[in-house]
């Protein structure tokens, strides 16, 4: 793998040359440019070695045949949670993984992902990473509201993101955690999502009455978006409220709106997903590609984690 400081500091020395010698523009672009084009080396390097631990491409038509054979069936609503570097080099990337997913659910189906947008958020309550709180103000007024078009997903990967921009999918109207979907429930799934981000009137709970299944494809439990449905429903004694807030287009003009929610809290998820596991035998696991892929059916696992958080979550011990 080639050193990523070579591309700092070909970008440090232009930065040099730009202060001290007036004649370096042409220098410091010739520097940008090399710096660009190791990035791209870096790229073609990852996908290089994604290649040598792929036996053969993965194509729409064996991800098809693994999600037939790990027990996806036509007409399900699924909620879908990806890597797409887990499943093996895939000709078609992403695209390919979408055309699959639709083909075996088929037109009577539902296809479901999480398209959040978390950065259109308070940036005093940022802390992965955190900004300098000289910068709070000037993120607060210049930063975009949320446009279902437009906002980019952060985080949940780039099938989610090149999933969302078919003309087909549905963008539910959240500003932080939106939810995409495609196929029969599309418009059922992503309408009148409230502000209360994962509780009774989110994508998650359309999801729980339709008796929709989640598809981990390359990620685990700790990705699980579902279980925060479970949080909203259980009652135990540290549960808290928070007064979350976003940018938001209201009768044309950007606002913050804010807004009373649950504190989430995911730490737990991985546990709760493999007791839910073990406990029921209703998870089903087998290879995507090369990716370890888990389905299970989402009604039954809200309603084992609505009884774990119960019993197992705890009331803090300090209130700081
Ligand atoms: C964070 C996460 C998305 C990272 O997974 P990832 O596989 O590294 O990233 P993506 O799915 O975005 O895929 C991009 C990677 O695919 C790889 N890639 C590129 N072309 C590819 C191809 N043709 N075939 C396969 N992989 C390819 C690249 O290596 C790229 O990684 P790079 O940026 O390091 O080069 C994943 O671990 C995860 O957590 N997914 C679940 C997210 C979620 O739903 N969370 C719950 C809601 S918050």
């Amino acid at each position: 793998m080639r050193d990523k400081s070579v591309v700092v500091s070909l970008v440090r020395a232009g930065a040099h040359a730009s202060t001290e010698q007036p004649s370096s523009v042409p220098v410091l672009a010739g520097l940008v440019e090399m710096a660009v084009t190791s990035e791209n080396a870096l790229m073609a390097e990852r996908e290089g070695e994604l290649i040598e631990r792929t036996q053969q491409p993965i194509t729409v038509r064996s991800l098809a045949h693994d999600l037939g054979a790990l027990g996806v069936k036509p007409a399900t609503t699924l909620l879908v949670h990806s890597s797409l570097s887990s499943l093996g080099w895939v000709c078609g990337g992403p695209a390919a993984v979408i055309l699959a997913l639709e083909h075996v659910v088929g037109p009577a189906g539902t296809l479901v992902m999480p398209t959040h947008s978390s950065d259109l958020s308070d940036p005093a309550r940022w802390t992965s990473p955190p900004v300098p709180e000289s910068w709070w103000a000037t993120i607060r007024a210049e930063m975009p509201p949320f446009d279902p078009d437009l906002t980019p997903c952060r985080r949940v990967g780039v099938i989610a993101e090149c999933f969302r921009k078919q003309q087909t999918v549905r963008r539910s109207w959240h500003p932080q955690v939106s939810f995409a979907a495609w196929g029969l429930r599309a418009e059922e799934v992503t309408r009148d999502h409230s502000l209360a981000r994962f509780g009774e009137r989110s994508p998650l709970a359309k999801v729980y009455d339709a008796d929709g299944w989640v598809l981990l494809l390359g990620v685990t439990h700790a990705s699980n978006t579902s279980l925060h449905l479970a949080e909203y429903r259980a009652a135990w004694p540290g549960k808290r409220t928070v007064r979350p807030s976003a940018p938001m287009m209201v009768d044309g003009n950007k606002r913050w709106i804010d807004w009373d929610d649950i504190e989430i809290d995911d730490h737990d998820f991985a546990t709760i997903g493999d007791r839910f596991a073990h406990q029921s035998g209703l998870q089903r696991e087998g290879l995507v590609g090369q990716a370890t892929a888990m389905l299970l059916p989402q009604r039954p696992l809200v309603d084992f984690a609505v009884t774990w958080m119960a019993e197992h979550r705890k009331a803090p011990t300090s209130d700081t």
